[in-house]
Order: structure tokens, then C-alpha cells, then sequence
């Protein structure tokens, strides 16, 4: 009798505890807790489904099976997809650019807030013309699924030095809000270098050195024909962008602070954004061994970015370093001017 009342009791016990766990369990996918799946660097035995992007969060790749086999039950539409509250939908905010500036970082760390969904890839849609073609449709296909109040942000950085982006993104909505990540333009020049020289190594051809190729040999000069220096001078390619918007929905976010103290620049742009302050110390750690701040989603998760950021630079003569800072000089005073945002760049 005894026996049997404390089996019951132990079955009643576990009925309880599965019953709260799962109530549990359920709670935080809700609240996006475990919306927070998003390896940059997958984890193979963390890796969902096969043939379902690893960059899904958990909660929306449950809801996508789940209506995927009602679609499949009982042949039902998008806007049945929509009924439950998950939609796609066009970017309200975009980063774009500039190229090593620390895009990629900052949409991750962006994607911290409950209230953000990333466009995990590239997508490339305005600066080129074959995907710009296919049209609006396509664009918005290639975001993922959110809940009408979050907003979805993506980041291209090519967007932010070609000609027919702005007027392109201002066809498609005139309010949008823009971000834009700078770092010291010398600097930027050097990791935009060290990026395309890690290429060519990998595939085994041989490359300039970085003095050879920032400086004219003809003039002495620094040579703006090379790309990775004419990227560097961002007020050229912001007046441009400023022919289509005003200078009010721009957010200029400072690169080299987001790499040594992230979380003062994430605040900005979340006030930018009209959003919440939600990104806190908990959700950002430095990792010694990575040399950088990580991202903490829960207690279960977190993650830092891949190797192929935060690479070691080729060390540059100091007279061309010197050089190419006097050339940057009287654009970034001009970029101060515009932007309203003053940075320590020699
Ligand atoms: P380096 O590789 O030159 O160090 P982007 O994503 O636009 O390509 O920018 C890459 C840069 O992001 C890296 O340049 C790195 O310094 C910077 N970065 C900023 N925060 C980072 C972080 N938490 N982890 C790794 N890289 C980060």
C-alpha cells in the first residue's frame, strides 16, 4: 500500500515536472529566448534539418515546419501563414556599409534585441542589377519570417559605395532608417587589403604589397584608383546619398568603439531605431582567447563571429600610414561636418 502510494507519487511528480518544463520550454521560445539560435559558426550537432538555413532561429523553424505540414494537409496559402502572426517582411532599417567597418558585427549584435530579425546573408539586392531586376517580391522573399512587430534589417556594405543604391532604396521606402558603420580610414583600408590578400593566398596567386598599391608610383601620390582607399573616403559616397535622403535618417556608428565597447554604440542605434533599451552587459562578453566581444543570448547560448573577422593586419611603413592619414584628413573634417559626428582620427 505504502509502495504503491509512493509510485503514484513519483508518477505524479513527473507528470508535474515534464508538465512545467514544457510550459517552461515554451515561454521562452515565446518570448525569444530560444530565438536566438543563429550560429555564425555552426555547431554540426546544434545544426537543424537539412535543407533549413542554420541561420533560422528555433522558435521560427518550428512555426515554419508546423505550417509547412498544414500547407501540405490542407493546401493552405500564405495568407494562412500570416494568420498565425508570421509574416516576411521588407527591412525598415538597413546597414549599408561600409565594408570592414564592422557590418556584420553590428547586425549580430542588433539581432540581440527581441524586437530585430536579420536577414542572415548578404542579400545584394539593390547594388545588383540581375537580383534588383527580379523585383520587390523576390527581395522581401529573401527576409525571414517575422512577427509584425519586430523589424527585419539587413546589411549589404556594398550598398553604401554604389551609385544606384540610394535612389533605388528611396524608390522602395523614402523613411527608411540607414546605418552606416565607419572605422578609422586608414585602418579600414588596411583590413579591406588584408581581406583580399587572405584571397588570393587561399587560391594561391600572388598580390601586391599594400604600400605598392595605396601609393601612385608615377605622382607619389596616394593612389585613389585603388578601391580599398577610395572606400575610405566616406563623404564622397554620403553626399551622394544625401542627394535622396536627409542627413536625419542616418546613423553614423563609430567601428573602432564597437569593437572595444560595443555596448554604447548598440544603445545609440537603438534609440535610433525607436527602440527599447534591451541590449545589456549580460548579452555581450569578451572572449580573451578571440580577442573580442562575444555574443550571449541565454544561459545556454552564445557565440562569437567568424575567423574571418577580426583578422591580424600586415604591419604598413609607417611613412605611408602617415601619408594616407594627411589624405584622409580634410574628408573626414567633412564627414564630421555632415554627420554631426566627430571621431579621435588623426
Ligand atoms: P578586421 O578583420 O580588420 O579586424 P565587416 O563585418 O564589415 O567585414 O567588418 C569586419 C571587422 O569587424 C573586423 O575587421 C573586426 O575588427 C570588426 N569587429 C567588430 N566587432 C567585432 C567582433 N565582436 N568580433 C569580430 N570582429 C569584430
Amino acid at each position: 500500500m505504502l509502495l504503491s502510494q509512493q509510485q503514484w507519487l513519483r508518477q505524479r511528480f513527473f507528470v508535474l515536472g515534464s508538465l512545467a518544463l514544457g510550459s517552461l520550454l515554451f515561454l521562452m521560445a515565446r518570448v525569444g529566448i530560444l530565438d536566438r539560435l543563429q550560429f555564425i559558426c555552426p555547431i554540426k550537432d546544434r545544426m537543424p534539418p537539412a535543407g533549413v538555413s542554420w541561420q533560422t532561429p528555433l522558435h521560427m523553424l518550428w512555426q515554419k515546419q508546423a505550417h509547412r505540414l498544414k500547407l501540405r494537409r490542407t493546401n493552405s496559402t500564405r495568407e494562412k501563414l500570416q494568420m498565425h502572426h508570421l509574416i516576411k517582411q521588407l527591412p525598415r532599417a538597413i546597414i549599408i556599409g561600409v565594408r570592414k567597418g564592422g557590418t556584420r558585427a553590428l547586425l549580430e549584435m542588433l539581432s540581440l534585441h527581441p524586437a530585430v530579425v536579420k536577414a542572415s546573408q548578404e542579400v545584394h539586392f539593390f547594388d545588383n542589377d540581375q537580383n534588383y531586376a527580379r523585383g520587390i517580391d523576390w527581395y522581401r522573399e529573401k527576409m525571414p519570417f517575422s512577427f509584425p512587430h519586430q523589424i527585419t534589417i539587413e546589411k549589404s556594405p556594398a550598398y553604401f559605395i554604389t551609385e544606384e543604391v540610394p535612389e533605388r532604396i528611396f524608390k522602395m521606402n523614402s523613411s527608411i532608417k540607414l546605418l552606416v558603420i565607419v572605422r578609422e580610414p586608414t585602418t579600414r583600408t588596411v583590413s579591406d587589403y588584408t581581406q583580399v590578400l587572405e584571397g588570393k593566398v587561399r587560391q594561391n596567386k600572388t598580390y601586391d604589397k599594400f604600400e605598392e598599391l595605396v601609393i601612385d608610383t608615377n605622382t607619389c601620390e596616394v593612389n585613389t584608383k585603388y578601391k580599398a582607399v577610395r572606400t575610405s573616403i566616406y563623404t564622397k559616397y554620403l553626399e551622394h546619398w544625401l542627394k535622396y535622403f536627409p542627413v536625419e535618417q542616418f546613423h553614423v556608428v563609430d567601428g573602432d568603439r564597437l569593437i572595444i565597447d560595443p555596448l554604447p554604440e548598440l544603445k545609440l542605434v537603438e534609440h535610433f531605431l525607436n527602440l527599447p533599451s534591451k541590449i545589456s552587459h549580460y548579452n555581450l562578453y569578451f572572449n580573451a582567447t578571440r580577442g573580442f566581444f562575444c555574443l550571449r543570448y541565454n544561459f545556454i547560448f552564445n557565440k562569437c563571429l567568424a575567423g574571418s573577422k577580426g583578422r591580424i593586419h600586415p604591419d604598413v611603413n609607417p611613412s605611408i600610414k602617415e601619408k594616407l592619414q594627411r589624405f584622409f584628413h580634410p574628408f573626414n573634417q567633412k564627414f564630421y561636418q555632415i554627420t554631426g559626428r566627430t571621431f579621435n582620427w588623426p
